[in-house]
């Protein structure tokens, strides 16, 4: 198992596991786009993989006033192992070494259940938003 920074080559496997985990947005996850954010961000998207295949994942977007964890995935025959915990272990320590003191995340409202896996982090919910969104 290993885990090692996102590379251009793997954007057919990252979409295949979250399209897995129900996580997959075509209109932002584009290859264009990851391509873009890794140039910027060279450590902004984690991945796990398990010889060779890529079981798990989990964004970081940087921003000194206001940073996200998203997209954390594991691939269903590799859940409730202990690897959701190690992505976010290793997306925690990735932010704290940026300087970033108050990350956000966000749960979508069919996706309640996993508000505990963040609680059992030390993670707290704040309070409902609605996802707003414009064509530019
Ligand atoms: C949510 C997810 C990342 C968790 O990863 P995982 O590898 O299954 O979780 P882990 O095995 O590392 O679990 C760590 C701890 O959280 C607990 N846990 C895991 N999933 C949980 C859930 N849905 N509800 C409550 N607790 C949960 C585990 O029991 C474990 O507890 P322990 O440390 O006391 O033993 C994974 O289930 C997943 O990819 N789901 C689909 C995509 C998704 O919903 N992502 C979140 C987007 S906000």
């Amino acid at each position: 198992m290993q885990i090692r920074n996102y590379k251009d080559q793997d954007f057919p496997r990252l979409v295949g596991l979250l399209k897995a985990t129900n996580s997959y947005y075509e209109p932002l996850n584009t290859r264009e786009n990851l391509k873009r954010k890794i140039g910027r961000d060279p450590n902004s998207i984690i991945i796990l993989e398990d010889d060779k295949k890529l079981v798990g994942t989990v964004f970081i977007i940087y921003d000194p006033l206001c940073s996200f964890i998203y997209h954390l995935s594991l691939h269903p025959d590799y859940q409730k192992r202990g690897f959701g915990k190690k992505l976010m272990d290793e997306a925690e320590k990735r932010l704290k070494e940026a300087g970033i003191k108050k990350p956000t995340l966000f749960v979508t409202e069919d996706n309640k259940g996993v508000i505990d896996f963040y609680k059992k982090r030390g993670w707290s919910v704040m309070g409902k938003v609605f996802d707003m969104k414009k064509e530019l």
